[in-house]
């Protein structure tokens, strides 16, 4: 994962032993010895094998490694990402335009890695894999909660694995600004509550993406959600005052970009941050800029008047325009969100479409470049089929002509932090972030969901090597929450709930700073996406689809419905003895109410009689009250047993 763009089995398979050398025979820079020395580890770690490391000729080598050049000294959009990648039982190598395609065909190698009779080993086969789009991101929000660089190094790790190239780095927002900056001291030392990156770990963590094939592009949010700037700098707001750290319920903050100030200081941040970042892209931000504190201000009114602007619309198209020359003089090509879309910018800003999947369209029809993000929204808990099943170059964007519809880029996942700790990010990054991954590298065609699920369970385990902790980190919350060693009980409910979907959890921007809400909650342990109701989902479907004649899917359901149905027996007790459960008492309830309902309704199936009515009517009241979320959660199972009790009671037909 992703798929590869052209693979052809060979016969036979290359064992991969403790002897396992790699030699590189055409050009060789640092960054490709890096990634070779970090393969090798890898290796080791997936292998548990110590390797040997012993020095190895072209001729004898496991692996051999062909480069006709290094690639950029800055990574760089277009540059080619390709390779191929043969493997033989007697050697594989590995040959690219440059270090980005070994990177990526390493990843590869790594996983094809196998357990066999014979022992570790890679079938022999040929891979040519190129990417379909050459911008493949992932946003990381550090603001609403920051994130130490331990925890951002994993999730490149985790990226570059799914051969993804570009972190977006959500810098600054209302409840942050998260830059050490020389020039203006008091945004992190007033507007970061003392959580900030230094400019030197910046640099160092820039370089660490580089080693791994990932550009770092930075954001910096203006002018809306930008309390975090007038904290330490209150003369730049719409509004006089004193800003203390911190959002605020209600709060909004707008940049004053009527006076010349304002652009003064723009003008030397700007520089000073696209000094400290290499890449040729800045994200200036540029959504949901609130009206209020420009109406507010009359000063701000008689400037839209005076210029002869329409509306605060214009004002920020104004901004844009400004904003773009100073990014541009700095060196930099200017990115913002969908809102900066307007005929009056320069055509080489690109344009980030996060509203709706139409603005991509409609920038691209303007000549504007452009990147998917609407649809890959990581916060919004949805399953990993539901991203998969958007793709860049679909809807408006399909009507494109070429030209235009070379003009997207690709697109980028979002991880917004308003509900993630170091602790949980992982697991709402993944695995749910390699189908997105595949939709961005993979051919177009590559979109059979059964088979993203396989690859996608196969791939989430092994992800578990790079040190992520989507996985790991699971049981030890569960403990935490029951605060006892066997929670067996408890993860038989969690393994059947999802944190319920889109923007729709309860403690929506508390006030004090949403930094100081525990995150510690059974929601918060929750899958995004249960892989036991998915698992029951498809028993269920083989059911019916046999006229429930399928014994062995029928087996299988009856197991699990038992299982949820004593399950909270055990629980029970569990949940009275902590604080943190007792919200979630009703779901376990209702998972014994619903699993004997599902069994009865099994019996009537397997013994072909009908339930009458008012069971029906009974049975679906349950079901409804289940699907509503409790305690921020759902229980996934319940549309699978509505289905059920759908089948074993079917309404009486009417004459
Ligand atoms: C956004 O989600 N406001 C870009």
């Amino acid at each position: 994962m992703p798929v590869p763009a052209k693979l052809q089995m060979g016969s036979g398979q290359l064992v991969i032993d403790q002897l396992f050398t790699v030699a590189v025979n055409g050009a060789r820079d640092a960054r490709l010895d890096s990634g070779i020395s970090r393969f090798l580890d890898q290796l080791s770690r997936q292998t548990g094998m110590p390797l040997l490391k012993q020095p190895a000729d072209t001729a004898k080598a496991s692996l051999v490694i062909h480069c006709e050049n290094a690639g950029r000294k800055i990574q760089e959009l277009s540059e080619d990402e390709a390779y191929t990648l043969e493997v033989t039982p007697t050697q594989a190598t590995l040959t690219a335009p440059n270090t980005l395609g070994a990177l990526h065909g390493l990843q590869t190698f790594l996983q094809l890695i196998e357990v066999t009779p014979a022992g570790f080993a890679v079938p022999a086969l040929t891979i040519q894999d190129q990417p379909r789009f050459a911008w493949r991101g992932l946003l990381i929000d550090v603001c609403r909660h920051f994130l130490p660089l331990d925890v951002m190094r994993r999730n490149l790790d985790g990226m570059a694995a799914l051969k993804m190239n570009v972190l977006h780095w959500h810098l600054s927002d209302d409840e942050g600004f998260r830059v050490e900056s020389r020039k203006f001291p008091k945004l992190h030392e007033m507007g970061s509550q003392g959580q900030y990156y230094t400019q030197a770990e910046i640099r160092e963590f820039v370089s660490y993406a580089r080693d791994r094939g990932i550009r770092v592009v930075p954001e910096f949010e203006m002018p809306g959600h930008s309390r975090s700037i007038v904290v330490g700098y209150p003369d730049l707001a719409s509004q006089p005052g004193t800003y203390p750290p911190g959002r605020v319920a209600g709060d909004a903050t707008a940049l004053d970009v009527t006076q010349e100030k304002t652009y003064k200081f723009l003008d030397k941040l700007i520089e000073e941050m696209a000094g400290l970042f290499p890449d040729a892209y800045f994200h200036i931000g540029g959504d949901e800029v609130d009206d209020k504190p420009w109406n507010s201000n009359p000063k701000i009114q008689e400037f839209i008047h005076a210029h002869g602007m329409k509306d605060n619309r214009d004002l920020q198209a104004y901004f844009n325009k400004r904003l773009e020359r100073m990014v541009s003089k700095h060196g930099k090509i200017m990115m913002g969100w969908d809102e900066i879309l307007h005929p009056d910018l320069p055509k080489n800003v690109v344009v980030q479409s996060w509203r709706g999947q139409e603005s991509l369209a409609a920038a691209a029809k303007q000549g504007y470049r452009g990147l998917l993000s609407n649809g890959y929204y990581l916060d919004l808990m949805w399953p990993a089929a539901r991203h998969y099943a958007v793709d860049p170059m679909s809807g408006a964007a399909a009507a494109l002509t070429p030209e235009e519809a070379k003009l997207i880029l690709g697109g980028e996942a979002c991880m917004w932090a308003e509900y993630i700790t170091p602790e949980t990010i992982d697991s709402r990054i993944w695995p749910r972030l390699a189908p997105i991954a595949e939709r961005f590298w993979s051919p177009q065609n590559v979109t059979d969901p059964k088979s993203m699920y396989q690859r996608l369970d196969e791939i989430s385990w092994r992800l578990g090597w790079l040190g992520l902790t989507h996985e790991s980190n699971y049981l030890p919350m569960l403990r935490r929450l029951a605060g006892a060693e066997d929670v067996r009980s408890l993860r038989v409910l969690a393994d059947a709930v999802e944190p319920t979907k889109d923007y729709t959890r309860s403690e929506v921007f508390p006030q004090p700073p949403v930094q100081s809400v525990s995150l510690n909650r059974l929601v918060d342990a929750a899958r995004p996406e249960s892989a036991t109701a998915r698992h029951f989902a498809e028993l269920v479907g083989s059911f019916v689809a046999s006229g429930y004649k399928d014994s062995a899917s029928e087996a299988q359901i009856r197991a699990w419905l038992v299982k949820w149905q004593g399950n909270h027996t055990n629980l029970k007790p569990l949940m009275e003895r902590s604080f943190l459960l007792t919200e979630d008492l009703p779901l376990s309830e209702d998972l014994v109410t619903l699993s004997a309902a599902c069994l009865q309704a099994i019996d009537a199936l397997a013994k072909n009689q009908t339930l009458p009515d008012s069971w029906r009517t009974e049975q679906l009241a349950v079901v409804e009250r289940s699907m509503k979320p409790r305690a921020n959660l759902l229980i996934m199972i319940a549309p699978s047993i509505q289905k059920m009790i759908e089948a074993a009671s079917p309404p009486a037909s009417h004459p």
